[in-house]
């Protein structure tokens, strides 16, 4: 009998402790929370915060998108299509006004929509290492130039940028010529080749240089090409002003160099303002691989992502005087003198730049100097209705449809 009563009494004393274990557990939780949350967005998935130098609120310097949920903006985009996704960042880069940040996956992203933080990213060796965005492109492309870093990337930056330096673009002249021998045709397969055989590079790396340098190359020459036709349909007088260039300084297109079609400034300010208002490459990403201090004060934690609106930052109204108007004026040296050098970076700029914006000039304005002579092109689809992708490159939903008609019959 006393033993029993001993048993109850120690669960009467132990049923009563319990709950005070609960309470101080769940208080040492939430202290534990609340203090790690000033270092980490707790229910943005512990995303590290971004911090200042001087210790004043982040918001001040690049204000924070607020989530859709509790959960920062790791959940913004769900339910979302590829065009709602692309609408997402166009109204989150006109509703801050600013670069701005958003909490999601993990890690902060910073969206940078202005030529100064532009400027420093892509001028910045330490901030050579693409974002998490170009995964995608992985299984296809491997670690060719687009998508690897660190001393990969520098072997092969070199060992390629030679290979469309100007003195080899003039060799394309013979292509369009016809007369081009084999040897120069492959220049850049050709340098690979050589360096293969002084191990520098395998026949794995060959591949995928080759595979970089069709997908990097052909997507983006394409929607250019695609989204040129499709603005001198919608620009009537403005493709007259091409027309009559060519006119006067191509007579034979089967005969080009590329000092005549250097002569055609009216038809690259066109392409230019083209590049400028349906970028290609809508967003270049980079993330930081050690702390990073941006100019304004912003600390981005290491693993932090970077987004370059390509197309919001070529749509800025502070660098861009009425953004959404097409005008390849904008283009003349007197009116770009006093831009921003990284107010417009179609081709991106600094260290990672394109190597081929010289050579893509010379192919667009040959493949054109063929189509204008031959053709006047009348517009079908209407640019208010053109439906935006988000990807890597520009996408639309519509079908862009144009009418070719010849010119002399
Ligand atoms: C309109 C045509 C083109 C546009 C707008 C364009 C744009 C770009 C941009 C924005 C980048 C930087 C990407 C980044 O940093 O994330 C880039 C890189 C690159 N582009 Fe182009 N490109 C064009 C045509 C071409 C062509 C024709 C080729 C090759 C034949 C080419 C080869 C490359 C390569 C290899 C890189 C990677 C450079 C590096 O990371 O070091 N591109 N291009």
């Amino acid at each position: 009998m006393p033993v029993a009563l001993g048993k109850q009494t120690r669960r009467v004393r132990f049923d009563m402790v319990y709950p005070f274990i609960v309470i101080i557990t769940v208080f040492v939780l939430l202290y534990w929370v609340l203090k790690i949350n000033k270092e980490y967005y707790v229910l943005a998935f512990f995303a590290r915060r971004a911090r200042a130098t001087d210790g004043r609120f982040v918001d001040n310097i690049a204000p924070i998108l607020k989530g859709n949920t509790i959960f920062g903006n790791v959940f913004d985009l769900c339910g979302k299509d590829d065009a709602g996704t692309f609408r997402y960042y166009r109204d989150a880069a006109l509703e801050m006004g600013k670069s701005y940040l958003i909490y999601a996956f993990g890690s902060p992203m910073f969206n940078i929509i202005d030529p100064v933080n532009a400027e420093f990213v892509l001028s910045n060796p330490t901030l050579i290492t693409k974002s998490i965005d170009y995964d995608f492109m992985q299984p296809a492309l491997h670690k060719g130039l687009l998508t690897s870093t660190g001393k990969k990337w520098h072997t092969r930056r070199k060992m390629i940028t030679p290979t469309f330096k100007h003195n080899v673009l003039v060799q394309f002249e013979e292509i369009f010529r016809r007369y081009v021998n084999k040897k120069r045709r492959f220049a850049m397969l050709d340098t690979l080749i050589c360096a293969e055989k002084d191990g520098l590079i395998d026949h794995a790396g060959i591949c995928e240089e080759v595979n970089t340098l069709m997908f990097g190359g052909f997507d983006p020459s394409s929607i250019t090409l695609m989204f040129t036709i499709f603005n001198l349909s919608m620009y009537e007088d403005m493709q007259e002003l091409c027309y009559q260039e060519i006119l006067e300084h191509i007579h034979d297109p089967n005969n080009l160099d590329i000092n005549q079609l250097s002569n055609l400034k009216y038809l690259e300010r066109f392409i230019k303002e083209t590049l400028r208002i349906f970028p290609p490459v809508p967003i270049i990403g980079r993330q930081t691989s050690e702390e990073t201090v941006l100019p304004n004060g912003l600390i981005l934690p290491t693993g932090s992502q970077i987004i370059m609106h390509v197309f919001d930052l070529h749509r800025n109204p502070k660098y861009w005087d009425q953004p959404d108007v097409f005008d390849p004026d904008r283009f003349l040296p007197q009116n770009s003198v006093k831009r921003h050098a990284y107010a417009y970076i179609p081709f991106s700029m600094g260290l990672r730049n394109c190597l081929a914006q010289q050579y893509f000039m010379i192919l667009i304005k040959t493949l054109l100097c063929f189509i204008l002579k031959k053709f006047k092109i009348l517009p079908v689809t209407n640019s208010k209705d053109l439906v935006f992708h988000m990807g890597l490159t520009l996408r639309v939903e519509n079908n862009i449809k144009v009418k070719f008609v010849l010119r002399n019959k």
